[in-house]
């Protein structure tokens, strides 16, 4: 899934005497083997990641130093590399969290893909860095280099935190850079919350997000026992945050699709990913629907909002042998298929 070399680390590779002068601390948006490629150069890196998915891959590479999480732990570092992610929220996080761990006079290095917004690069650093270098362009990818200059104030998430307001609920949603619909509710999950009337037992919120599903059907329903699971550190601290603020009560926890989930529920509910990474593709929903019916009990059902045009109730019917729709309007349909 990670094993080929992005055009990224592909142009990286072409620095690897500037960039293993020291062990980098590498976060953002990782899609392949570039520590394992920095480690063979010189000194291992060390490797933080939010996206729980490549942090069991990289496990399973037998990479010792990575950490998954939302925030990096307080050891000082080197040197930092930042993958430049997709949202230019998500790199100025990735910056006052990690550049903290720097001393001043440490390297700060930002790579990415021409189109993936990597020409902010010198934005974004101008707070910590006097001067900032382009090092190499090659394969539509860029590398900056510079030096840390202002040692920057230590990262307090709590600063971090975006609120928005769920009037019909009476619910503050937090939510953090990166996440999914940071602003406002999605429309899709205002429709699938609308559609869902009783509810009862043991409920999974699948790819929550900032816990906006997960959190409305508690209030709405206070006795049921309620799982929320993402891939992304930072919506799962989101959704911690959520829960917490409204005096709610879940667990949240780290899974890829259904991996790290146990037991049987009465209902999984969802807004799920469809889009695809920059390289990567999900076949995350295709694997809920066809194994949602296996971690449901007798009767149980999966509840899910998707874009009209996929072709979801067709997988639907094969697993379940029905799929009814609740509702629809001109973008979305919400699929209910019972066990
Ligand atoms: C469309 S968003 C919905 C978020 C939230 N439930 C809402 O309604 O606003 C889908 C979520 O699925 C998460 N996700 C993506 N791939 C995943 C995977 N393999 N396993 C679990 N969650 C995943 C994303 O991080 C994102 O938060």
């Amino acid at each position: 899934m990670f094993e080929a070399l992005t055009p990224v680390s592909e142009m990286l590779a072409r620095n690897l005497d500037t960039l293993s002068r020291q062990p980098l601390l590498v976060c953002g948006l990782l899609e392949d083997n570039l520590p394992g490629l920095l480690a063979e150069a010189g000194p291992a890196p060390r490797v933080f990641t939010t996206d729980f998915r490549y942090f069991q891959w990289q496990q399973g590479q037998g990479l010792a130093d990575i950490e998954f999480g939302a925030s990096p732990g307080a050891r000082p570092a080197a040197g930092l590399l930042l993958l430049m992610p997709k949202a230019k929220a998500e790199a100025e996080y990735l910056l006052a969290a990690c550049l903290p761990l720097l001393a001043v006079g440490a390297p700060v290095f930002i790579a990415g893909d021409n189109k993936g917004g990597v020409k902010a690069a010198p934005k974004l650093l101008a707070p910590y860095c006097g001067q900032v270098n382009k090092l190499d362009s090659a394969r539509r990818a860029s590398l900056y280099q510079a030096e840390l200059t202002t040692l920057p104030s230590p990262f307090i998430l709590a600063d971090w935190v975006n609120r928005y307001a769920m009037e019909e609920e009476q619910l503050q949603i937090c939510t953090l850079p990166g996440v999914f619909s940071a602003g406002h509710l999605d429309s899709g999950s205002r429709l699938l919350l609308n559609s869902i009337t009783t509810l009862k037992g043991r409920v999974l919120d699948f790819g929550c997000g900032a816990g906006v599903i997960g959190a409305s059907l508690l209030k709405r329903h206070p006795g049921l026992e309620l799982e929320c699971i993402d891939i992304n550190a930072l919506a799962l601290e989101a959704s911690r945050l959520t829960l917490a603020e409204n005096r709610l009560e879940g667990r949240v926890y780290a899974s890829d699709g259904l991996s790290q989930v146990n037991g049987k529920f009465d209902h999984i509910i969802s807004n799920p990913p469809f889009h695809a990474g920059l390289k990567t593709f999900y076949h995350t929903t295709e694997t809920l629907l066809s194994s949602a019916v296996d971690y449901l009990k007798p009767g149980g059902s999966l509840i899910l909002v998707a874009n009209a045009f996929l072709p979801y109730p067709e997988l639907i019917e094969k697993s379940f042998g029905h799929c009814d729709t609740l509702a629809a309007n001109g973008k979305f349909k919400i699929y209910r298929a019972s066990r």
